[in-house]
């Protein structure tokens, strides 16, 4: 098969990729320590995988306060910027496009992960069923445990919050990244003011689905003004049932929200599917009602493969495709698709923390080819 579409150019708001091969976000829990500074090991790790159109990066904290899980990367102090500018430079210089996910988890933390073991947030205090984090205990040992309760967040923290997604973005920004994808999937912060399950405020945060969707609004807004609406995407899951969530009005929620988007004029709606975790597949409906109220891009990611996503691409439904897995285990995917592969297979053991194995260690095409046997 033919992967005309997928290997062809697009244009996406300001930001012109070479290809509508997308790597998704994927987090990897290998932030240099202390300090969770982006260092030479992940400077590395994206220049392996510049060929992709477009790199949307690992989830990256926008405060302290929006971290769920130990060595995750962040984005609100100086070393933190400068690590991810070598990043970007280092990609640019490849020929590659970044977009940074501007990430808070909310509830999807546990005090041992939070400064001074405090409580984490969400709009409201309802943990998250079936969901556990990556912590380091006391004793400096590591592991998975499960996610805590949440406190609920009092209105006069949002300004707040919303001003550290600014200067997220604004160091987004100087450390050179091309666009900037706010995180509102997955059962994340934003995900969870806009989700029924999650939001149970009575305040002007919550209750119908204009009110659950204000604060995702605000936050886009307020970082369209740092970066641009045209250099800014921003990442939903309707559907996705994993930590935790339920959304009586998953698709409507959406829907409510990309109507916001197209009045701002972002330039992508970045959806993660449903088909990898866990939840009903967004039907053909759903597409056809999306792309008629969002005139933006679209890119959708989970369980693609080329042939896949070169129909999704034929049919219209989308405008990228996302892979993250893929891309995980083959820096050299779009290489690989054009004469149709082989493929790597993903080390699942390795996905979440460790060196470099598993990480920058994925063989190239060529590196295989000549390999001795
Ligand atoms: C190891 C791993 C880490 C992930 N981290 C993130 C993340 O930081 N942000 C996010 O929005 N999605 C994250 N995802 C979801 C992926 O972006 C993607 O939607 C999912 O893997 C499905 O695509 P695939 O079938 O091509 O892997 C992660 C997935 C995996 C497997």
């Amino acid at each position: 098969m033919s992967l005309n579409k997928l290997l062809s150019p697009v244009t996406i708001g300001s930001v012109a990729p070479e290809n509508r091969v997308v790597m998704a976000p994927l987090t990897r829990n290998r932030a240099a320590q202390p300090g969770d500074v982006p260092g030479a090991m992940n400077v590395r790790y994206y220049e392996q995988r510049a060929g992709a159109g477009l790199i949307v990066t690992e989830g990256t904290q926008i405060s302290r306060q929006g971290q769920g899980y130990f060595a995750t990367a962040d984005i609100y102090t100086d070393e933190q910027e400068a690590g991810w500018a070598e990043v970007v430079k280092t990609v640019h210089a490849k020929g590659g496009k970044m977009s940074l996910q501007l990430w808070h988890v909310g509830r999807v933390s546990h005090r041992l992960v939070q400064e001074n073991m405090q409580v984490p947030v969400a709009p409201s205090a309802i943990r998250a069923e079936n969901t556990a984090v990556f912590v380091k205990h006391g004793d400096g040992s590591f592991g998975m445990v499960p996610a805590d309760e949440p406190r609920a967040l009092d209105a006069a923290e949002l300004p707040v919050i919303l001003r550290q997604y600014v200067e997220a973005a604004k160091r987004a920004r100087r450390a050179g990244f091309d666009m900037v994808e706010v995180h509102a999937a997955n059962g994340y912060l934003l995900h969870q003011f806009l989700a029924t399950g999650t939001n149970l405020r009575t305040d002007a945060y919550g209750g119908s689905v204009e009110k659950r969707a204000r604060f995702v609004v605000e936050v886009v807004e307020a970082v369209a003004g740092v970066f641009g609406a045209d250099r800014v995407g921003v990442r939903v899951s309707p559907n996705v049932v994993a930590f935790g969530m339920s959304d009586s009005e998953a698709q409507a929620s959406t829907l409510h929200l990309a109507t916001h988007l197209e009045r701002l004029g972002i330039a992508y709606i970045h959806i993660a599917e449903p088909d990898w975790v866990g939840g009903e597949a967004l039907s053909d409906d759903f597409r056809a009602e999306l792309r008629a109220i969002y005139g933006g891009k679209i890119i959708v990611a989970g369980n693609y493969t080329p042939e896949t996503a070169e129909e999704r691409l034929e049919k219209g439904q989308a405008d990228a495709i996302a892979f993250g897995r893929p891309f995980l285990a083959n820096p050299d995917l779009v290489e690989r698709f054009r004469p149709g592969g082989p493929l790597n297979t993903p080390d699942a053991a390795t996905f979440f923390g460790g060196g470099e194995a598993g990480y920058t260690d994925y063989p190239t095409l060529d590196s295989a080819l000549v390999s001795p046997e």
